[in-house]
Protein backbone atom coordinates (compact mmCIF):
# COMPACT_ATOMS: atom_id res chain seq x y z
CA UNK A 1 0.00 0.00 0.00
CA UNK A 2 0.79 3.58 -0.62
CA UNK A 3 2.20 5.66 1.98
CA UNK A 4 1.90 9.44 2.08
CA UNK A 5 4.65 11.50 3.94
CA UNK A 6 3.77 14.65 5.70
CA UNK A 7 6.75 16.32 7.67
CA UNK A 8 5.32 17.62 10.55
CA UNK A 9 6.60 21.27 12.41
CA UNK A 10 6.02 20.92 15.95
CA UNK A 11 5.50 18.13 18.45
CA UNK A 12 3.53 19.99 21.23
CA UNK A 13 0.22 19.38 22.12
CA UNK A 14 -1.56 19.31 18.91
CA UNK A 15 1.49 17.38 17.05
CA UNK A 16 1.83 15.18 19.64
CA UNK A 17 -1.88 14.36 19.66
CA UNK A 18 -2.06 14.33 15.85
CA UNK A 19 0.94 11.39 15.97
CA UNK A 20 -1.59 9.68 18.86
CA UNK A 21 -4.49 9.60 16.10
CA UNK A 22 -2.39 8.05 13.47
CA UNK A 23 -1.70 5.70 15.30
CA UNK A 24 -4.60 4.56 17.37
CA UNK A 25 -6.58 4.96 14.01
CA UNK A 26 -4.34 3.38 11.20
CA UNK A 27 -6.34 0.34 10.24
CA UNK A 28 -8.96 2.89 9.64
CA UNK A 29 -7.52 5.39 8.07
CA UNK A 30 -6.04 3.51 5.32
CA UNK A 31 -9.41 1.42 5.36
CA UNK A 32 -11.24 5.15 4.26
CA UNK A 33 -7.84 6.70 1.63
CA UNK A 34 -6.57 2.95 0.44
CA UNK A 35 -3.32 4.91 1.53
CA UNK A 36 -0.84 4.88 4.54
CA UNK A 37 -0.09 8.31 6.18
CA UNK A 38 3.34 8.57 7.71
CA UNK A 39 5.61 11.58 9.80
CA UNK A 40 8.41 11.74 8.36
CA UNK A 41 10.36 14.82 9.91
CA UNK A 42 9.78 16.49 12.86
CA UNK A 43 10.57 19.77 13.39
CA UNK A 44 11.13 21.00 17.03
CA UNK A 45 13.18 24.07 18.80
CA UNK A 46 14.55 21.39 21.18
CA UNK A 47 16.07 18.26 19.90
CA UNK A 48 17.14 17.50 23.44
CA UNK A 49 13.60 17.37 25.06
CA UNK A 50 12.26 13.86 26.31
CA UNK A 51 9.12 13.31 24.26
CA UNK A 52 5.76 12.01 25.98
CA UNK A 53 4.67 10.49 22.64
CA UNK A 54 6.58 9.13 19.80
CA UNK A 55 6.12 10.63 16.04
CA UNK A 56 6.07 6.81 14.94
CA UNK A 57 9.05 4.59 13.18
CA UNK A 58 9.71 6.43 9.94
CA UNK A 59 10.28 9.90 11.36
CA UNK A 60 13.17 11.55 12.91
CA UNK A 61 13.09 15.08 14.29
CA UNK A 62 15.02 18.13 13.39
CA UNK A 63 15.44 21.74 14.18
CA UNK A 64 16.47 23.04 10.87
CA UNK A 65 13.08 23.76 8.87
CA UNK A 66 15.09 23.05 5.53
CA UNK A 67 14.87 19.25 6.35
CA UNK A 68 11.08 19.69 6.37
CA UNK A 69 10.93 21.74 3.02
CA UNK A 70 13.61 20.06 1.05
CA UNK A 71 12.99 16.58 1.88
CA UNK A 72 11.36 15.19 -1.67
CA UNK A 73 9.19 12.27 0.23
CA UNK A 74 7.16 15.09 1.63
CA UNK A 75 4.08 16.05 0.20
CA UNK A 76 2.48 17.97 2.84
CA UNK A 77 3.85 20.16 5.62
CA UNK A 78 1.71 20.23 8.77
CA UNK A 79 2.64 23.56 10.73
CA UNK A 80 2.04 23.44 14.58
CA UNK A 81 4.29 25.73 15.71
CA UNK A 82 2.12 28.77 17.23
CA UNK A 83 3.76 32.16 16.67
CA UNK A 84 3.53 34.04 13.14
CA UNK A 85 6.55 34.65 11.82
CA UNK A 86 8.61 31.35 12.04
CA UNK A 87 5.67 29.59 10.24
CA UNK A 88 4.94 32.27 8.33
CA UNK A 89 8.29 31.74 6.63
CA UNK A 90 7.51 28.14 6.67
CA UNK A 91 4.64 28.61 5.01
CA UNK A 92 5.86 30.48 2.40
CA UNK A 93 8.65 27.86 2.06
CA UNK A 94 6.48 25.06 1.50
CA UNK A 95 3.95 26.52 -0.51
CA UNK A 96 6.93 27.70 -2.85
CA UNK A 97 8.62 24.21 -3.06
CA UNK A 98 5.06 22.91 -4.18
CA UNK A 99 3.54 21.17 -0.80
CA UNK A 100 0.52 21.21 0.40
CA UNK A 101 0.19 22.82 3.72
CA UNK A 102 -2.30 22.26 6.65
CA UNK A 103 -2.05 24.70 9.78
CA UNK A 104 -3.94 25.07 13.05
CA UNK A 105 -2.36 28.58 13.25
CA UNK A 106 -5.08 31.25 13.76
CA UNK A 107 -3.22 33.71 14.81
CA UNK A 108 -1.22 33.93 11.22
CA UNK A 109 -4.36 32.97 9.20
CA UNK A 110 -5.91 36.52 10.79
CA UNK A 111 -2.82 38.57 10.34
CA UNK A 112 -1.36 37.41 7.37
CA UNK A 113 -4.20 34.95 5.59
CA UNK A 114 -4.48 36.73 2.75
CA UNK A 115 -1.43 36.85 1.57
CA UNK A 116 -0.81 33.16 2.45
CA UNK A 117 -4.01 31.97 0.69
CA UNK A 118 -3.08 33.87 -2.98
CA UNK A 119 -0.02 32.23 -2.59
CA UNK A 120 -1.73 28.66 -2.52
CA UNK A 121 -4.01 29.74 -4.94
CA UNK A 122 -1.43 31.01 -7.50
CA UNK A 123 0.75 27.75 -6.66
CA UNK A 124 -2.31 25.65 -7.05
CA UNK A 125 -2.05 24.07 -3.86
CA UNK A 126 -3.83 23.38 -0.57
CA UNK A 127 -3.90 25.72 2.59
CA UNK A 128 -6.01 24.22 4.70
CA UNK A 129 -6.93 24.80 8.36
CA UNK A 130 -9.95 23.26 10.19
CA UNK A 131 -8.13 22.97 12.92
CA UNK A 132 -7.67 26.70 13.40
CA UNK A 133 -11.11 27.26 14.47
CA UNK A 134 -12.95 25.81 17.67
CA UNK A 135 -10.30 23.07 17.80
CA UNK A 136 -12.45 19.73 17.19
CA UNK A 137 -15.65 20.95 16.16
CA UNK A 138 -15.98 20.57 12.13
CA UNK A 139 -16.39 23.98 11.57
CA UNK A 140 -14.53 25.08 8.67
CA UNK A 141 -15.91 22.21 6.70
CA UNK A 142 -19.56 23.36 7.70
CA UNK A 143 -19.10 26.82 6.40
CA UNK A 144 -16.98 25.85 3.48
CA UNK A 145 -18.85 22.65 2.18
CA UNK A 146 -22.18 21.94 4.20
CA UNK A 147 -23.38 25.37 3.90
CA UNK A 148 -21.49 26.66 1.15
CA UNK A 149 -25.14 27.48 -1.37
CA UNK A 150 -26.42 29.62 2.08
CA UNK A 151 -26.08 33.35 3.23
CA UNK A 152 -25.38 34.02 6.15
CA UNK A 153 -26.56 36.57 8.19
CA UNK A 154 -24.98 35.65 11.64
CA UNK A 155 -22.75 33.96 13.56
CA UNK A 156 -22.09 34.32 17.15
CA UNK A 157 -20.19 31.59 19.48
CA UNK A 158 -17.87 30.86 22.48
CA UNK A 159 -14.26 30.72 20.45
CA UNK A 160 -12.05 29.97 23.13
CA UNK A 161 -11.62 26.71 25.53
CA UNK A 162 -8.99 28.40 27.81
CA UNK A 163 -11.31 31.35 28.43
CA UNK A 164 -14.47 29.09 28.68
CA UNK A 165 -12.48 26.64 30.99
CA UNK A 166 -11.28 29.47 33.29
CA UNK A 167 -15.25 30.85 33.18
CA UNK A 168 -16.81 27.70 33.96
CA UNK A 169 -14.39 26.84 36.64
CA UNK A 170 -15.02 29.93 38.29
CA UNK A 171 -18.47 29.84 38.36
CA UNK A 172 -19.05 25.76 39.29
CA UNK A 173 -16.21 25.18 41.35
CA UNK A 174 -15.52 28.65 42.29
CA UNK A 175 -11.85 28.59 41.80
CA UNK A 176 -9.51 31.71 41.55
CA UNK A 177 -8.77 32.90 37.87
CA UNK A 178 -5.55 32.11 38.20
CA UNK A 179 -5.82 28.23 39.22
CA UNK A 180 -7.93 27.54 36.52
CA UNK A 181 -5.88 29.28 34.40
CA UNK A 182 -2.78 27.49 35.17
CA UNK A 183 -5.00 23.98 34.97
CA UNK A 184 -5.71 25.16 31.45
CA UNK A 185 -2.24 25.58 30.86
CA UNK A 186 -1.58 21.98 32.38
CA UNK A 187 -4.32 20.30 30.30
CA UNK A 188 -3.09 21.89 26.81
CA UNK A 189 -5.85 24.43 26.19
CA UNK A 190 -4.13 27.60 26.03
CA UNK A 191 -1.38 29.16 23.92
CA UNK A 192 2.30 29.19 24.43
CA UNK A 193 1.38 33.41 25.58
CA UNK A 194 -2.11 32.65 27.93
CA UNK A 195 -2.48 36.20 27.38
CA UNK A 196 -3.68 35.96 23.92
CA UNK A 197 -6.76 33.75 25.48
CA UNK A 198 -7.86 35.30 28.20
CA UNK A 199 -7.75 39.37 26.93
CA UNK A 200 -9.98 37.79 23.88
CA UNK A 201 -6.85 38.06 20.89
CA UNK A 202 -7.44 34.32 20.54
CA UNK A 203 -11.05 34.46 19.91
CA UNK A 204 -11.00 37.72 18.05
CA UNK A 205 -7.80 35.89 15.32
CA UNK A 206 -10.60 33.19 14.85
CA UNK A 207 -13.19 35.37 14.71
CA UNK A 208 -11.92 36.93 11.28
CA UNK A 209 -10.41 33.61 9.90
CA UNK A 210 -14.94 33.16 9.95
CA UNK A 211 -15.74 36.37 8.64
CA UNK A 212 -13.51 35.15 5.36
CA UNK A 213 -15.99 32.27 5.17
CA UNK A 214 -19.14 33.36 6.44
CA UNK A 215 -19.25 36.22 4.53
CA UNK A 216 -16.56 36.34 1.98
CA UNK A 217 -14.94 39.67 3.38
CA UNK A 218 -11.89 40.62 4.48
CA UNK A 219 -12.08 42.41 8.26
CA UNK A 220 -8.60 43.92 9.48
CA UNK A 221 -8.20 42.64 12.56
CA UNK A 222 -6.58 46.13 13.93
CA UNK A 223 -9.76 47.33 13.52
CA UNK A 224 -12.17 44.48 15.33
CA UNK A 225 -13.14 45.14 18.98
CA UNK A 226 -11.80 43.26 21.62
CA UNK A 227 -11.84 42.92 25.28
CA UNK A 228 -11.17 40.08 26.87
CA UNK A 229 -12.50 38.07 30.83
CA UNK A 230 -9.33 39.47 32.95
CA UNK A 231 -11.48 41.76 34.47
CA UNK A 232 -14.48 39.29 35.18
CA UNK A 233 -14.28 38.98 39.22
CA UNK A 234 -15.76 36.46 41.17
CA UNK A 235 -18.53 38.93 42.60
CA UNK A 236 -19.88 39.39 38.69
CA UNK A 237 -20.19 35.72 38.15
CA UNK A 238 -21.99 35.33 41.81
CA UNK A 239 -24.58 38.16 40.83
CA UNK A 240 -24.79 36.62 37.25
CA UNK A 241 -25.79 33.24 38.83
CA UNK A 242 -28.55 35.35 40.79
CA UNK A 243 -30.07 36.94 38.14
CA UNK A 244 -29.97 33.55 36.00
CA UNK A 245 -26.75 34.74 33.36
CA UNK A 246 -23.81 32.82 33.00
CA UNK A 247 -20.53 35.28 31.95
CA UNK A 248 -19.31 34.20 28.41
CA UNK A 249 -16.46 35.61 26.31
CA UNK A 250 -18.66 35.89 23.00
CA UNK A 251 -17.75 36.27 19.85
CA UNK A 252 -20.28 37.94 17.01
CA UNK A 253 -20.47 39.36 13.69
CA UNK A 254 -23.03 39.77 11.53
CA UNK A 255 -24.54 41.96 7.85
CA UNK A 256 -26.38 44.69 8.81
CA UNK A 257 -27.28 46.67 5.36
CA UNK A 258 -23.85 45.14 3.30
CA UNK A 259 -21.99 46.20 6.54
CA UNK A 260 -19.92 43.69 8.82
CA UNK A 261 -20.55 44.33 12.54
CA UNK A 262 -18.41 42.14 14.73
CA UNK A 263 -16.83 42.10 18.54
CA UNK A 264 -15.31 39.89 21.25
CA UNK A 265 -16.53 40.92 24.71
CA UNK A 266 -17.93 39.20 27.92
CA UNK A 267 -21.20 39.25 27.98
CA UNK A 268 -24.40 37.82 30.06
CA UNK A 269 -26.51 34.97 29.00
CA UNK A 270 -29.55 33.69 30.14
CA UNK A 271 -28.56 30.26 31.89
CA UNK A 272 -31.83 28.99 29.38
CA UNK A 273 -29.42 29.62 26.12
CA UNK A 274 -27.66 26.98 24.78
CA UNK A 275 -24.39 29.39 24.86
CA UNK A 276 -24.61 29.27 28.96
CA UNK A 277 -24.23 25.47 28.90
CA UNK A 278 -20.96 25.41 27.34
CA UNK A 279 -18.77 23.92 30.18
CA UNK A 280 -14.84 23.33 30.28
CA UNK A 281 -12.94 23.55 27.01
CA UNK A 282 -16.09 23.32 25.41
CA UNK A 283 -16.71 25.85 22.34
CA UNK A 284 -19.88 26.71 20.52
CA UNK A 285 -21.08 28.36 17.46
CA UNK A 286 -24.64 29.13 16.44
CA UNK A 287 -24.65 30.57 12.87
CA UNK A 288 -27.86 31.28 10.92
CA UNK A 289 -28.50 31.07 7.07
CA UNK A 290 -31.25 32.40 5.01
CA UNK A 291 -31.80 28.62 3.59
CA UNK A 292 -30.85 26.49 6.53
CA UNK A 293 -31.71 28.67 9.56
CA UNK A 294 -30.01 27.89 12.49
CA UNK A 295 -27.62 26.04 13.20
CA UNK A 296 -25.21 24.69 16.19
CA UNK A 297 -22.03 23.48 16.00
CA UNK A 298 -20.77 21.98 19.72
CA UNK A 299 -17.60 20.07 20.91
CA UNK A 300 -13.79 20.42 22.51
CA UNK A 301 -12.77 23.64 21.29
CA UNK A 302 -9.04 22.70 22.66
CA UNK A 303 -6.85 19.69 23.45
CA UNK A 304 -4.45 17.16 21.91
CA UNK A 305 -7.21 14.14 20.36
CA UNK A 306 -9.68 16.97 19.01
CA UNK A 307 -7.34 19.03 17.51
CA UNK A 308 -5.64 16.83 16.15
CA UNK A 309 -9.03 15.08 14.91
CA UNK A 310 -9.39 18.24 12.81
CA UNK A 311 -5.90 18.52 11.48
CA UNK A 312 -6.01 14.47 10.83
CA UNK A 313 -9.30 15.91 8.58
CA UNK A 314 -7.12 18.15 6.90
CA UNK A 315 -4.32 15.59 5.74
CA UNK A 316 -7.39 13.05 4.42
CA UNK A 317 -9.30 16.01 2.09
CA UNK A 318 -5.90 16.87 0.75
CA UNK A 319 -4.60 13.34 0.27
CA UNK A 320 -8.04 12.24 -1.53
CA UNK A 321 -7.18 15.04 -4.18
CA UNK A 322 -8.05 18.08 -5.73
CA UNK A 323 -11.75 16.44 -7.10
CA UNK A 324 -12.72 16.45 -3.70
CA UNK A 325 -15.19 18.60 -2.51
CA UNK A 326 -13.11 19.96 0.42
CA UNK A 327 -10.66 21.22 -1.48
CA UNK A 328 -12.54 24.12 -2.85
CA UNK A 329 -10.45 25.94 -0.72
CA UNK A 330 -7.57 25.67 -3.68
CA UNK A 331 -9.08 28.25 -5.19
CA UNK A 332 -8.93 31.19 -2.42
CA UNK A 333 -10.04 33.77 -4.70
CA UNK A 334 -9.08 37.76 -3.21
CA UNK A 335 -11.41 39.15 -1.29
CA UNK A 336 -13.04 42.36 -0.76
CA UNK A 337 -12.27 44.48 2.46
CA UNK A 338 -15.22 44.38 4.82
CA UNK A 339 -17.32 47.55 5.49
CA UNK A 340 -17.20 48.22 9.05
CA UNK A 341 -20.16 49.01 11.53
CA UNK A 342 -18.67 49.15 15.24
CA UNK A 343 -20.96 46.79 17.53
CA UNK A 344 -23.65 47.36 19.63
CA UNK A 345 -22.09 45.61 22.64
CA UNK A 346 -25.04 44.00 24.07
CA UNK A 347 -24.01 42.86 27.45
CA UNK A 348 -27.14 40.42 27.92
CA UNK A 349 -28.47 37.81 25.56
CA UNK A 350 -32.16 37.13 26.88
P1 LIG B 1 2.86 23.74 21.85
O1 LIG B 1 3.49 24.95 22.45
O2 LIG B 1 2.36 22.67 22.73
O3 LIG B 1 3.89 23.07 20.81
C1 LIG B 1 4.60 23.83 19.90
C2 LIG B 1 5.61 22.93 19.20
O4 LIG B 1 6.24 23.65 18.15
C3 LIG B 1 6.72 22.41 20.10
O5 LIG B 1 7.06 21.09 19.76
C4 LIG B 1 7.90 23.35 19.79
O6 LIG B 1 9.17 22.71 19.91
C5 LIG B 1 7.65 23.66 18.33
N1 LIG B 1 8.11 24.99 17.93
C6 LIG B 1 7.63 26.18 18.33
N2 LIG B 1 8.29 27.20 17.73
C7 LIG B 1 9.21 26.62 16.94
C8 LIG B 1 10.19 27.12 16.06
N3 LIG B 1 10.37 28.44 15.89
N4 LIG B 1 10.96 26.25 15.38
C9 LIG B 1 10.79 24.91 15.54
N5 LIG B 1 9.87 24.36 16.36
C10 LIG B 1 9.09 25.21 17.05
O7 LIG B 1 1.69 24.30 20.91
P2 LIG B 1 0.27 23.63 20.60
O8 LIG B 1 0.48 22.26 20.10
O9 LIG B 1 -0.64 23.87 21.74
O10 LIG B 1 -0.26 24.58 19.43
C11 LIG B 1 0.27 24.50 18.13
C12 LIG B 1 -0.60 25.35 17.19
O11 LIG B 1 -1.92 24.84 17.19
C13 LIG B 1 -0.72 26.82 17.58
O12 LIG B 1 -0.81 27.61 16.41
C14 LIG B 1 -2.04 26.88 18.34
O13 LIG B 1 -2.65 28.16 18.31
C15 LIG B 1 -2.85 25.88 17.54
N6 LIG B 1 -3.95 25.27 18.26
C16 LIG B 1 -3.76 24.73 19.50
C17 LIG B 1 -4.79 24.08 20.15
C18 LIG B 1 -4.62 23.46 21.49
O14 LIG B 1 -5.61 22.93 22.04
N7 LIG B 1 -3.42 23.47 22.08
C19 LIG B 1 -6.13 23.97 19.53
C20 LIG B 1 -6.22 24.56 18.20
C21 LIG B 1 -5.17 25.19 17.61
P3 LIG B 1 9.72 22.18 21.34
O15 LIG B 1 8.83 21.01 21.68
O16 LIG B 1 11.12 21.76 21.07
O17 LIG B 1 9.56 23.32 22.29
N1 LIG C 1 -5.80 28.33 23.13
C1 LIG C 1 -6.89 27.95 22.30
C2 LIG C 1 -8.15 27.82 23.13
C3 LIG C 1 -6.59 26.66 21.60
O1 LIG C 1 -8.03 27.76 24.36
O2 LIG C 1 -9.24 27.78 22.57
C4 LIG C 1 -7.64 26.28 20.58
O3 LIG C 1 -7.60 27.15 19.50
Amino acid sequence: METVYIGLAGFGTVGSGLAKILESNSDWIERRLGRQIAIRKVLVRDLNKVRAASPGSEASFTADPAELIDDPDVSIVVELMGGVEAPRRLITAALNAGKHVVTANKHLLAEHGTELFALAAEKGLGLFYEASVAGGIPTIATFREALAGDRISEVVGILNGTANYILSEMTVNGLEFNTALSQAQDLGYAEADPTLDIEGHDTAHKLVVLIRLAFGLDYPLTELPVRGITGVTPQDITYAREFGYRIKLIAEARQVNGRIEAGVFPALVRYTYLLARVGGNYNAIRLTGNAVGPVMLHGQGAGDLPTGSAVLSDIMALIRGPEHPDNTGFRNAPMARAQILPPDQAVCMH
